[in-house]
């Protein structure tokens, strides 16, 4: 193993390409960020007992993926996989929901680990983007999470997203089907892990990829069969009400989401040049969440979206992000003098608010001029010897290619009036 190699299941983020992960979580929390979401930020590791109680014992992100440690003091951590119990947590503690302004409505932004089978799409450390709002049961909040997911998305320039819309009952209702699926399964014939998981998770079940095991599936009993009327009616309201915004969904009667917490609504954003981790991001209603882990009764509903995915369909579908440049102006020094004279030109620029860089190390021309173009910069600022005798500095335009000696005592007032 190199000591210069990423750990396995993780890559790093570098310039150029990192600028476009930037670029993805700044679109994605921009419909948030306008729409009354405040921003939120939870430590990198909770204990164990909030992702066992939260995201449940019988899933696999608790029993086989979660990076658990003991820590010197005896405390029993968890790097977080899901940023959706942190939350809770974290709004629970600080009272949020009893400032008398409900649905509390929060963003995040972060990096989660999951021990997974490393692959295309599948890391073991990787970034999301998420929301949570907290403490209200309204369809108008489920529509508005998913209308603006969507949003984002379109932003972005992607168009070969699907989202899968289903609602996975309540307390009342989920039961009993529960029941009914599980009589159905036992009746199978499967190997012995999928026979346990009926005892504990039956939904998940049917999520099972196998085609021998879905082909068994045909007849199971449908969750919509048994839906009770509040469940049915609220379904119905969340479905017009995207409707009406023109958000094209589809009904999926099989989608049952990896955790444990949901009920009602869910949904899952699926991007169709990604393979088998076809999965951009995913949420819904999680009315029982809070109080799993000990907290009142607060309605909730969410979502995260994976940054990773994201920048993977847009290679998928071939849209380049348009990235301005970062750098607006580059200077180029020819000479001890000039370097002291233009580095002040730059930290004045900067100071005036105008992005700017500095050829270091005393390069020649050539070069200098070759890091100014890679920059991007729209102008360069180069002076040598006889530039500063005559107290000019040469302004390029790296457009036009057009230049002008402009005076050194008014250089930084001329870019602020060309640069707007
Ligand atoms: P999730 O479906 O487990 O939901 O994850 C959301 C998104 O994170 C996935 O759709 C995917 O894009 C990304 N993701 C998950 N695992 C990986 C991985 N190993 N490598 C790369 N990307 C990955 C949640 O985490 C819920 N907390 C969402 C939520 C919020 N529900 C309600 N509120």
């Amino acid at each position: 193993m190199s000591t210069f190699q990423a750990p396995k299941g993780t890559y790093d983020l570098t310039p150029p390409s990192s600028a476009t992960f930037l670029a993805v979580r700044e679109a994605i929390s921009a419909p948030l960020r306008d729409s009354g979401y405040g921003y939120i930020e939870t430590p990198g590791f909770e204990n164990v007992e909030l992702f066992a109680r939260g995201v449940g014992e019988s899933t696999d992100i608790v029993t086989k993926e979660m990076y658990t440690l003991t820590t010197k003091g005896g405390d029993q951590l968890a790097l977080r996989p899901e940023g959706t119990a942190s939350v809770l947590r974290a709004a629970l503690e600080a009272n949020l929901h009893k400032a008398g302004n409900l649905p509390v409505k929060l963003w995040y932004s972060g990096s989660y680990y999951r021990y997974e089978r490393p692959q295309a799409g599948r890391y073991r450390h990787f970034s999301q983007v998420g929301a949570e709002a907290i403490g209200t049961e309204d369809p108008v909040l489920d529509a508005e999470l998913i209308i603006l997911a969507d949003q984002a998305y379109r932003s972005l320039g992607l168009r070969q997203f699907r989202i899968l819309l289903n609602s996975l009952g309540d307390k009342e209702c989920r039961p009993v089907y529960r029941e009914a699926l599980q009589t159905f399964l036992r009746d199978l014939d499967l190997d012995e892990e999928t026979r346990r998981r009926i005892e504990i998770n039956p939904l998940r079940v049917l999520d099972d990829k196998r085609a021998d095991v879905q082909k068994q599936l045909t007849d199971a009993p449908k969750l919509r069969d048994y839906l009770c009327d509040a469940c049915k009616a609220y379904h119905e309201e969340v479905r017009a009400l995207i409707t009406a915004a023109g958000v094209v969904f589809e009904d999926d009667e099989k989608l049952v989401r990896g955790l444990d917490y949901y009920t009602r609504t869910t949904f899952e954003f699926v991007h169709d040049g990604l393979g088998s981790q076809s999965a951009v991001g995913g949420g819904g209603r999680y009315d029982g969440l809070s109080e799993m882990i000990g907290g009142p009764e607060l309605p909730s509903v969410g979502w995260a979206l994976g940054v990773d995915r994201t920048v993977l369909a847009l290679e998928a579908e071939g849209v380049e992000l348009d990235l301005p440049a970062t750098t607006s102006v580059y200077a180029v020094p020819l000479g001890e003098e000039a370097r002291r004279v233009l580095f002040g030109v730059v930290t004045e620029l900067r100071r005036a608010g105008i992005a700017a860089d500095f050829a270091f190390g005393g390069r020649g021309l050539k070069g200098a001029m070759k890091s100014a173009n890679r920059s991007g910069a729209r102008y360069t600022l180069v002076a040598g010897e006889r530039d500063l005798a005559e107290g000019v500095v040469q302004l390029k335009d790296m457009e036009s290619g057009e230049q002008t000696a402009v005076p050194l005592t008014e250089a930084a007032a001329e870019l602020a009036k060309r640069l707007g």
